[in-house]
């Protein structure tokens, strides 16, 4: 019997023009496109391996036994790729994350990316970057745009075989830095799951779909004639216009904490007395602060200085998800 085992490595990412909102929820068709830089220095690893000894999948990130949803979805996932196979085997998942448990930073992005590489080798699929793309998705939106490398761009598309993610430049194209300002943890967030679920009962939404291609087109052409002012402008707009959505939907959704929105007024200031910095949130209350990696050190003093600021986490852009050789 062949080894069916395969650990692999994906980023997290952080999205400049964000996915909110699904056409299809259940294999995640997201109704605008979106586009994120890979962060290099956060990312899970994922150790899966296949058994005919084994009675049932199991779970464990960093070092704890997972039960109940997050399994049913990790389990739901390997579904999909036990149909894809003759191998019908239940699964070992294995997973840690390098970034600190319980800061609020997503760890499902990384998490699917590194799950649907692992498993998918563990099995010999051999899928090419936009099939594990397409996969990944299935398991989380957002872990599209974690398979290939640098900046991405997820294509929505019309059905699953057009809804992909790519790089649109790769990694040392522009050296960008995240600092991400770790805020006080509130209450629990609504999950992203949830929240895309009800997005379209916000009459908002339609026209932050509606206008999507635009940004997308802008910010691609930040990104490529590396224009930090353009940048800048489209990625706080695409974040308020997305957290408008969230704010105006039933039930609302708030995710902000007073400190996410003291910084929400403190870093265009910042910019406007020649600072490049910019903010972006996701479905969450801390805040990630976009810069070119000149200014990194100070913005990072900044934040750290900042009131209501636990922990500043920075992050260079990186590359694609990948598989680690096993030491046996
Ligand atoms: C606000 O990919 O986490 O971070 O597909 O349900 O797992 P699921 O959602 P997820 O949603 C990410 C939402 C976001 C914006 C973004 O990353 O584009």
């Amino acid at each position: 019997m062949s080894n069916l085992t395969a650990t692999a490595v994906a980023n997290a990412n952080i999205a400049f023009i964000k996915y909110w909102g699904n056409r299809n929820d259940q294999i995640r068709l997201p109704a605008n496109g979106s586009i994120s830089m890979n962060l290099g220095n956060l990312f899970t690893q994922t150790r899966v391996e296949f058994s005919p000894d084994f009675s049932q999948d199991t779970l464990s990130i960093n070092h704890q036994s997972i039960i109940g949803q997050p399994l049913v979805r990790v389990s739901a996932f390997l579904d999909f790729l036990r149909n894809m196979s003759d191998i019908k085997y239940t699964a070992r998942v294995t997973s840690s994350n390098n970034f600190p448990t319980g800061a609020g930073i997503a760890s499902s992005a990384a998490g699917f990316a590194a799950l649907a590489l692992a498993a998918s080798s563990a099995l010999h699929l051999n899928l090419d970057e936009a099939s594990l793309s397409r996969l990944s998705r299935r398991g989380s939106g957002s872990a599209c745009r974690s398979i290939p490398p640098g900046f991405v761009e997820w294509l929505p598309g019309e059905d699953d075989q057009s809804s992909y993610a790519f790089s649109i430049a790769p990694p040392e194209h522009w050296e960008l830095v995240d600092c991400i300002a770790i805020v006080e943890s509130g209450p629990k967030a609504v999950g992203s799951t949830e929240g895309h679920a009800s997005a379209g009962t916000s009459p908002l939404q339609v026209a932050r779909v509606a206008d999507a291609p635009r940004r997308l087109e802008l910010c691609k052409n930040a990104i490529q004639h590396k224009d930090f002012d353009a940048l800048a402008a489209i990625v706080e707009m695409d974040s308020n216009l997305m957290h408008a959505v969230m704010i105006t939907s039933n039930p609302p959704i708030l995710y902000w904490s007073s400190t996410s929105l003291e910084l929400m007024k403190a870093i265009p200031t910042m910019r406007r007395a020649g600072l490049p910095v910019c903010y972006t949130l996701d479905a969450g209350s801390n805040v990630h602060v976009l810069c070119p990696a000149e200014a990194a050190p100070l913005v990072e003093s900044h934040l750290t200085a900042f009131p209501g600021v636990e922990q500043v986490l920075v992050s260079s852009v990186g590359g694609p998800a990948y598989l680690v050789e096993e030491n046996e």
